[in-house]
């Protein structure tokens, strides 16, 4: 697999390994912007985009992973993984942040066996589903 920085020509296929961007023009803006920002990043099996990650450093001077995503057909194969230990490779801060919706048990999955713990819980974003936020010190 191989983990690279995001270039305008991933945009699509970015697009078509997101189940959301695949109708939602606000979800394709954003992996627009955080391609030309530079803050994403894409796993590449057999030269095709089977997910990608976004680490932005704008939350408290703090590096935090706002978008994990695997196409649908990749997952349960390590790519998420792969990509949040990228994410970790790339990130400036000594602790890194991310968070997900208390309903996505697949994501707080992945991040209690890749070693991150709960760092506090924000209600009032999604009605009815808290937002679960997990760091892990990195050095
Ligand atoms: C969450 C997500 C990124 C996981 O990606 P993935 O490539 O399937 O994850 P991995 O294969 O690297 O899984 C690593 C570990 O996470 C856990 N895990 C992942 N998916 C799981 C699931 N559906 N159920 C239970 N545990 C799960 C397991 O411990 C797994 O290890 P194992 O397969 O050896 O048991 C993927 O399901 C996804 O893209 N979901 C939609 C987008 C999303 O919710 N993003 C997170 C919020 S931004």
């Amino acid at each position: 697999m191989d983990l690279r920085q995001a270039r305008d020509d991933d945009v699509a296929a970015m697009c078509a390994a997101d189940h959301i961007a695949v109708d939602q023009e606000e979800r394709q803006g954003f992996i627009r912007r955080s391609v030309r920002e530079g803050t994403a990043n894409v796993a590449v099996l057999d030269r095709t985009v089977v997910g990608y990650a976004v680490l932005e450093h704008s939350f408290f001077g703090r590096g935090f992973i706002s978008m994990l995503m695997v196409g649908p057909t990749h997952r349960r194969r390590g790519v998420g993984a792969a990509l949040v230990r990228h994410a970790e490779g790339l990130c400036k801060s000594e602790r890194i942040f991310t968070s997900t919706n208390q309903s996505n048990l697949p994501m707080q999955s992945l991040l209690q066996k890749l070693g991150y713990r709960h760092s506090g819980t924000i209600e009032d974003l999604d009605p009815g589903d808290p937002e679960l936020f997990y760091s892990r010190q990195l050095r």
